[in-house]
């Protein structure tokens, strides 16, 4: 039977004896479920799994979904490559702090990484627990995002004048494939939102996505939007994930923002990605 070991800091937790080449009966799926509302990041070490394996594990969670700026690999709809050649100079993907394509009317519940190809160093994930950097809010700043909507947008950062289209020079020679000219998605969300297995409230804004707040004036949101970060990646909310080859990686979009680290210039890395979103999480 699987067992689950948390790392000891702020959110993750380690779980052992699963090969995820077999189904996942119904006893396992459903400590896992639980176990990611609990720790809200899973690590599953040395898996040797091929995509529907991977595709398969996914929906312990939910249903498979498809990326919005993300072209899928060949042979799956619901699989993405995140992929950085040796010699990539490009600015690093997703450097900074994000939930998962929080600006769709509704986001993914999880995301899953598959390592693999790992460099030696650099490529760590940071998580930041955003359940615990609401409870260490100072309460005033609680009372002041209380009821407050954030508007957040993909203009800045896919499609056409976004950061990650083909027409910015720094883009040349990108190994990874974004859909480059899609229409933008605006969404709203509230800044606080209760997750809908663990109970706990959790922040729910980037400074990336969310470029406002509902009613607002702009100046006004942009202060409230940076001071509300540094509370949500305060070092002590933040566990940073050190890859392995044949790793996988589940995160639960609603609890944590993660973020890509570098540090491994002259290396190829390569992860596999599903999205995963509300549905019949089956017992797979
Ligand atoms: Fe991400």
């Amino acid at each position: 039977m699987a067992s689950i070991s948390p790392t000891g800091a702020a959110c993750g937790a380690v779980v052992s004896h699963i090969d995820l080449r077999e189904p996942v009966d119904d006893a396992t799926a459903a400590l896992l479920r639980s176990g990611l509302d609990d720790h809200h990041v899973l690590v599953l070490p040395d898996q040797q799994i091929d995509n529907e394996q991977l595709e398969r594990f996914s929906t312990v969670f939910g249903s498979l979904g498809t990326d919005p700026w993300f072209v899928p690999i060949d042979g799956s709809d619901f699989i993405a490559e995140v992929r950085r050649e040796a010699q990539e100079t490009t600015p690093l993907f997703a450097e900074g702090w994000h939930s998962d394509w929080s600006f769709l009317e509704t986001p993914p519940v999880a995301t899953c990484l598959f390592g693999l190809q790992i460099p030696p160093v650099g490529g760590d994930t940071l998580f930041a627990n955003q359940h615990l950097a609401y409870e260490r809010l100072p309460e005033q700043l609680k009372a002041r995002i209380d009821g407050l909507v954030g508007m957040h947008t993909t203009r800045k950062i896919y499609g056409k004048g976004g950061m990650y289209h083909e027409d910015n020079e720094a883009e040349a020679g990108r190994s990874m494939a974004f859909v480059q000219d899609g229409d933008p998605y605006d969404g709203e969300h509230p800044l606080v939102r209760v997750h809908e297995g663990n109970g706990r409230p959790a922040l729910f804004s980037t400074i990336g996505y969310v470029q406002g707040i509902a009613g607002m004036d702009q100046a006004e949101a942009r202060e409230l939007l940076v001071e509300l970060h540094t509370h949500q990646i305060a070092d002590d909310v933040v566990y940073r994930h050190r890859w392995e080859p044949g790793m996988v990686v589940i995160w639960d979009n609603r609890s944590v923002l993660h973020r890509a680290t570098g540090g491994y210039d002259g290396h190829t890395r390569v992860l596999r990605r599903t999205t995963i979103i509300p549905g019949n999480a089956a017992a797979a």
